[in-house]
């Protein structure tokens, strides 16, 4: 080991070794391309049972007897991190057929896991009845009615959470903004479906769901959906007399992509977020709910790294410099989509400081196949090894074979150690299916 926890860049497991190389959770970037080739993904699998801890930790502590964390599982799917999950006690989210045959192939216990979805088939719901998932979470009348046959039919009463939107605009980027009023997600009438769900035998209604939206960095409008959501369970206590044992808070607290993003701090806003519910709970006169939040992008966000290796670097005079990487908008589609912005390192000279704005570009037949503009790094050259940082969430899990493009491999970082997770795509499995 050199000195490499001297400088962090960003986060404390983005350090920079004695021989200039970027080190990620304590290991050498360069040795790690050396050994699996770039693009590469890596995950820094200590951080995230420290994540799933400190979750489980504090909301066990602030909201006390079941309340927990429910790690959302589309933010990074693999059965490596559910056999974390696994391990650390987690439950988890999931969101459609994949994901919950993910997490079974992975052992995880079926019955932690809540099955997402706003529209679920029918398959999609006997898949996740026979797989003895724990609870539904429900949007739609359609979804309920099909659910209570297809529970029927197995003699099964099947645990579900009723999904509502609550009206709250987070005020963070619209595409994941989900619970407003005008969404696909959840339900703004509510009060029917209830009605609805407390009428079916085979349905065993325990609570309500609701998430906001991402990269949120203050805990007000959870406090406000907190609000919402009770005002709510209060209205249905009066009109049914059912009481509701279980809220779900959903996802959403942001995550440092840059340094101009806040620091949020997750313990804190755990706290906030269980006074609210507290004060709540006593104006409403209801009974303390468990609460469960879904928290996927900080989790895994900051224990992910991309490294490219960078091909081209074309200078155009007046205009930009494009430095062309052997990745992009398959490996990462999310400048592509949201405009996202990442913090870039040359990896190779790490301990050059950043004297070049760039414009990191993939491989694709794509104008837009982008990663990063104006992103500071020290001036690379081809061969350089380029990283880009806090890629663990919705990276791999939104991957593509865009330009029939191999994924790239995921190697997890533990205890100084590497191992692979995914292997790398090969082109035979690119036509694996082609018949
Ligand atoms: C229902 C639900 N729960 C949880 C999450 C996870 O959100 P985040 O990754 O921002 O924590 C999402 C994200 O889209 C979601 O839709």
């Amino acid at each position: 080991m050199t000195n490499c926890f001297e400088k962090t860049i960003l986060h404390d497991n983005v350090t920079v070794g004695d021989n200039g190389s970027l080190r990620f959770a304590g290991v050498d970037t360069a040795a790690l391309a050396k050994k699996y080739g770039t693009p590469l993904y890596l995950m820094d699998a200590d951080l995230i049972r420290r994540r799933c801890r400190l979750y489980q930790k504090e909301m066990k502590a602030a909201f006390g007897g079941e309340s927990r964390p429910v790690y959302a599982g589309k933010a990074f799917c693999t059965k490596a991190i559910y056999r974390i999950m696994t391990e650390c006690g987690m439950s988890v989210d999931l969101v459609s057929p994949g994901e919950l045959f993910t997490a079974k192939s992975a052992g995880f216990p079926m019955e932690r896991a809540f099955f997402h979805g706003n529209n679920k088939t029918d398959a999609d719901i006997v898949l996740a009845l026979e797989a003895g998932v724990g609870c539904f979470v429900c949007d739609s009348r359609e979804e309920l009615i099909a659910l209570n046959r297809l529970a029927e039919e197995r003699g099964i009463k099947q645990a579900i959470l009723l999904r509502v939107t609550p009206g709250i605009d987070p005020h963070t980027f619209a595409a994941v903004t989900t619970g407003k009023v005008d969404s696909k997600f959840g339900s703004p009438i509510a009060m029917r479906l209830t009605k609805l769900a407390l009428s079916l035998p085979h349905i065993d209604l325990l609570g309500f769901h609701c998430h906001i939206g991402s990269q949120i960095f203050e805990a007000t409008p959870y406090i406000d959906a907190v609000d919402v959501m009770t005002g709510f369970m209060a209205d249905v206590r009066d009109e049914t007399g059912f009481v509701a044992k279980t809220l779900n808070l959903g996802g959403g607290f942001g995550v440092r992509y840059t340094e101009s993003d806040p620091v949020f701090e997750y313990d804190t806003a755990i706290w906030s977020l269980a006074d609210a519910v507290k004060r709540a709970a006593v104006r409403n006169d209801l009974p303390f709910p468990t609460v469960l939040l879904e928290p996927g992008r900080s989790i895994v966000a900051d224990a992910g790294m991309t490294l490219y290796t960078v091909g081209t670097v074309k200078e155009i005079p007046g205009f930009r410099t494009y430095v062309s990487v052997d990745g992009g908008m398959p490996d990462n589609p999310r400048y592509a989509l949201y405009r996202s912005v990442y913090t870039v390192v040359n990896a190779t000279h790490a301990d050059k400081a950043p004297d070049r704005a760039v414009t990191v570009a993939g491989r694709c037949c794509e104008s837009g196949d982008l990663i990063a503009e104006g992103a500071r790094i020290a001036t690379p050259e081809r061969g350089d090894l380029l990283a880009v940082l806090v890629t663990g969430a919705y990276n791999y899990s939104m991957a593509s074979n865009y330009n029939r493009v191999p994924r790239p491999p995921v190697v997890f970082l533990s205890k100084g150690k590497d191992k692979l997770a995914v292997r790398r795509e090969s082109y035979e499995d690119l036509v694996r299916n082609d018949l």
